[in-house]
Order: C-alpha cells, then structure tokens, then sequence
C-alpha cells in the first residue's frame, strides 16, 4: 500500500533512540527534550521554545497563555485540520470563521472587511459589534507547508491588538522570503506552533514545539505546560496547568530527525517537481502548484484538482485504494462541522467549492520513481 505521508522507516532508526537510552531518560525531564528544543530554536531562528506532547496541545497553549475569558473570540480561516478549532473550544473561546482564498489560505481581504465590518476598537482592544465580545487572536494556517501572506495580515491587524497564532503545523521547513532575508514560518506572528506527528516533515512519534519571540509569553507557556508548578519540591501549583511537555524519548527521535532535514526537503521538492512535469501534460487536471516567489515552501502535500465536475471524489478515492494508492479530500469545512454550526462565520460561502474535487496524494519523502510513475498512470486513467 503507498500510504499519504508514512514515515520513512530508511530514515527512522536506532540512531534515533540512542540520544534517550544511552542515558536513561524517557520523561520530559530528561535531557533529549531540552536538546531537541535548542535544534530546533537554531533551524527557526526562534528566540524561544517549548516542546509539547503534541501540536494539538501546542495550539492549545498558544490561546491558554492569553488568559481568555470564557465566550472571548478567536479568528481561524474555514479551512484547516480539527485541531486548529477544537484549540479554541479546550478554552471555552468562540471561533470565528473567515473565508479562504482559492489558494486554501485565509483570504486577507475577508480578514479586512471582517474588521472594517464587524468589529469596533475601545479602550485598547477589539471588540465583535454582533456579540460585543472581545477579540483575542487570529489563527493563520499554513495548510500543507504553503505560506499565508503573513506581512498583509499584520498590517491589517496592526493597532487592533489581536495576537497573531501561526498554525505551522505543516510547515517546518517553510521559509518566507523578503527583502532577501528568509523568516521561517512560525516565527512572523507572536506564537508559531509545530507538529511532528508520523506524517509530518520531521517526526517524534507524536510532539509539537511552541515558537515565541516574547519572554513572557514563553515563561507562561513553560509554566502552564509542566501542571504550573511552583516548585520542584512541594507540591504547590499556582493555576490549573496541563502535563504536556515533551517526553525525552520522542525529543530523541526529533534529535535524530532534525539532522536529516535538508535531505528530507530535498526529496519533497523533488517529488513535488516530477509530479508537475508530468502532469502538466494531462488537461483534464490542475495539478495544484506552489508560489516559489514569497516563501519557499516544504512541499509537504501535493494535490490535484479534476476538471470533470462529474467526477465524485469519494468513488476515486475507493478505486485508488483497490490499486494499493491511499489519496484523501481536502479537510471538510470547520464551519460546517455539526458542533461549529451555530458560530458566527464571514465570507466562507466559497470554501466547499474551492476545496471541490481536490485529491491529496500520496507524498512521502521514501516515494520511488517507479511508484510515483504508478501513481501518475493511476490519477491519468481516471481523468
Ligand atoms: C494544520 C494542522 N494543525 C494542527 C495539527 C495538529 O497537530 P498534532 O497532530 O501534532 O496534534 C495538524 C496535524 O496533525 C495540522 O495539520
């Protein structure tokens, strides 16, 4: 079976696992967590970092540090894995849902008219004119390693006192380019937040890592990550805090892992370049390509879009794994998850049909040519 994005087991070895049995330590006390943090605070260039047990819980943390009241609201684009909204719903928040641009990112003009529109600004904050709630944060997601235009956001947002939380959790790797200087993704806004879940760039097995350029945000977030503990002796606890740091065990696997990032997008660019050459050549297909001028992408998913709108998805994706090809749609709407129904939305009108007929394939960095050449013979004989 050619999975989605399985780790490669070529790359994931006893190397790995030496940094944490070689000396003992498997809980996040351990040295492994700490040493994985300092790689990847290098390879960002993030001022500081937090390792977690998974990105869900990073994302987690990134809204807890922010103190919100119960019913205060978060803006997250329609379009992105569970995680991203079920974060908000962990700390009783109100998601907000702004449209998408035909490139899957949030739309930049829905986030301005949403805050020319339907919001006023007083005593320091933004607030929502409909529910007279406060706005805390905007979630941008950085759907499968491609970049948001981070600086328009920003501008949009500048003045308005809304954190900006990148959800990178596809997007180790990424790097945006301006004024010839290359940013990594996670580190533009004020909370950037990884995951290396199996089938992410790099894996732990299961972890996350919270990236901030702020001191004091970071200080909450450490504290609020290892269940708020005071001191290391009696047991005193300032606030309801989580036990979700990173286990040194899977901070060993990450050690391991991060040494072989270069190799790893070397192979994701190349997997991503034969998949557009070849399908170039098929009409009935957009093969979904990546803007190389404002960031330099990971190329963590590819995707292509059928032109027959008769086409059902669902039955291409059965005859597929009859062929040992495992593919999936684009994520279902967040705003139309029965549980999100009744949150306010803005412009998201769109989002099924930009996501219509669009296929993840299978783009694992062990992918060979000749299973690549199947896949591609496969996607042709169907369109
Ligand atoms: C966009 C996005 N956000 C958040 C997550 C959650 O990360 P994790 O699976 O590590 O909890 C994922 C993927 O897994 C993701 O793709």
């Amino acid at each position: 079976m050619i999975g989605l994005h399985s780790p490669s087991t070529k790359y994931i070895g006893f190397n790995e696992l030496k940094y944490s049995i070689n000396n003992g330590w498997l809980s996040s006390i351990g040295p492994g967590t700490k040493t994985f943090e300092k790689y990847i605070k290098k390879y960002t260039k993030s001022k500081y970092v937090v390792a977690t047990i998974n990105g869900t819980a990073a994302l987690q943390l990134s809204i807890a540090c922010l103190y919100p009241k119960k019913s205060e609201e978060i803006l997250i684009p329609d379009l992105s894995f569970i995680s991203t909204v079920n974060a908000v719903h962990y700390n009783f928040c109100k998601p907000v849902f702004l449209g998408i641009n035909p490139d899957f990112m949030i739309s930049e003009n829905a986030l301005k008219n949403f805050i020319n529109e339907k919001t006023f600004f007083k005593n320091g904050y933004t607030y929502n004119k409909i529910t007279k709630k406060k706005i805390l944060a905007l979630i941008v997601v950085n759907v499968f390693g491609n970049l948001p235009n981070i600086f328009k956001i920003k501008k949009i947002l500048k003045g308005k006192n809304i954190k900006i939380i990148e959800d990178a959790a596809e997007s180790l790797g990424s790097f945006y380019l301006k004024n010839k200087k290359r940013t990594h993704s996670g580190t533009v806004g004020d909370i950037g937040c990884l995951s290396f879940n199996v089938n992410k760039i790099i894996t732990t097995g299961g972890g996350g890592m919270i990236l901030t350029k702020n001191l004091k945000t970071y200080k909450i977030i450490k504290h609020l990550a290892n269940q708020s503990k005071l001191d290391p002796i009696n047991f005193i606890h300032d606030q309801i805090g989580f036990n979700y740091s990173m286990p040194s065990i899977n901070a060993s696997i990450g050690i391991g892992q991060i040494k072989k990032i270069n190799t790893i997008l070397k192979l994701k660019k190349g997997i991503y370049k034969y998949y557009l050459s070849k399908f170039s050549k098929n009409k009935k297909i957009e093969f979904i390509s990546v803007d190389q001028k404002n960031y330099s992408s990971n190329f963590w998913l590819n995707l292509v879009r059928f032109k027959n709108k008769s086409l059902n998805l669902n039955n291409i994706i059965s005859k597929l794994k009859r062929r040992n090809i495992i593919a999936r749609p684009i994520w279902f709407p967040l705003s139309l998850q029965t549980y999100n129904k009744n949150f306010q939305r803005f412009k998201t009108q769109d989002t099924k049909k930009i996501i219509k007929n669009v296929l993840c394939l299978p783009s694992g960095y062990d992918l060979t040519k000749k299973e690549l050449q199947y896949i591609i013979e496969e996607i042709n004989n169907i369109s």
